[in-house]
């Protein structure tokens, strides 16, 4: 579904992508993980658009994205969350996912203006669709609350389903637990996994190891902008450069990071664990 192949990112001199070589083939949940500042959010947004590579290429049902506007990946059926939540919080749930639907309503400011019958049918179907995609996050009941009102790991549930309601074939997170208690990561996982027994296919980076490897079909690991592992959950967190990457990363921590790290987790639980977490039998009950 997604093909990148000898993508390179320098900022200036600094060389943040080298050489990236990575498939995600369609359906089912894929992970992207790495240490702090590996350039895993801006892969992210070379493949959204945001950012144009240095070189190579990133193919989408195999046609070419480089060159082309974030709306139009958009339509093209890639949506993202971002790391830092962008909700607008002065609107309510309701219309913050209306906002996501706006390219299927074929009405514009004409139809609002003149309230026509088509326009009264195509809101109410633009607001039950909202509320259905509210109730995949199980945020349905809070539908007319102002986002600004939302805890912080429920603004992370909203901003997941504004961007389902692109209708995306293609989901992108970045970090969607990022900030959330256990139970709120583990809730949210469950979630994830019924969004993507759906039909929808999954590219989400993360920290947590537990998290992605209780979640992830195939997973993917950058570390200095290079992919130094590729494959299943228990390949990848049995390779020697991978536990080398993570249990070297002690010493060069960002003491000003304002996410949550999950290091001293990782260190401890990371080499020893066994075919089956707490959170791959979790997601399994
Ligand atoms: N627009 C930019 N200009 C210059 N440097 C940038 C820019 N965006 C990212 N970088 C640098 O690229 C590197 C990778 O950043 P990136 O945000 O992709 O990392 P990350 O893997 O998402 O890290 P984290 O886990 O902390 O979110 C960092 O050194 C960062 O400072
Ligand atoms: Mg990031």
């Amino acid at each position: 579904m997604l093909e990148l192949r000898q993508l390179s990112k320098r900022f200036g001199g600094l060389h943040v992508l080298e050489a990236i070589d990575l498939v995600v083939p369609q359906g089912g949940i894929h992970g992207l993980i790495g240490p702090n500042g590996a350039g895993k959010t801006t892969l992210f947004n070379i493949i959204t658009g945001l950012y144009a590579p240095t070189s190579g290429t990133v193919d989408f049902e195999g046609a070419s994205l480089i060159g082309q506007r974030p709306h139009r990946i958009t339509q093209r059926g890639l949506a993202r969350t971002f790391q830092n939540i962008r909700v607008f919080k002065e609107m309510t749930l309701l219309e913050n996912v209306v906002v996501g639907l706006h390219r299927h309503l074929h009405y514009g400011a004409a139809g609002l203006l003149f309230a026509s019958r088509g326009y009264r049918a195509e809101e109410k179907r633009a607001r039950d669709r909202a509320l259905e995609l509210l109730s995949w996050v199980k945020l349905d009941r809070q539908a007319d609350d102002l986002a600004d009102n939302l805890s912080y790991g429920n603004q992370r549930k909203l901003e997941l389903a504004r961007a389902l309601a692109t209708e995306p074939k293609l989901l992108l997170l970045d970090e969607p637990v990022a900030g959330m208690n256990s139970v709120e990561k583990t809730d949210l996982m469950r979630e994830i996994e019924a969004i993507a027994a759906r039909g929808y296919t999954v590219l989400l980076i993360e920290h947590d190891m537990r998290f992605v490897m209780g979640l992830c079909s195939r997973v993917g690991v950058l570390n200095f902008g290079r992919i130094i592992a590729d494959g299943t959950p228990d390949t990848v967190r049995n390779d020697p450069r991978v536990i080398e990457a993570y249990l070297g990363r002690d010493d060069d921590e960002d003491p000003t990071r304002e996410q949550p790290v999950h290091l001293p987790d990782l260190s401890g639980d990371f080499p020893a664990l066994g075919s089956a977490s707490r959170l791959d039998l979790e997601a399994r009950r």
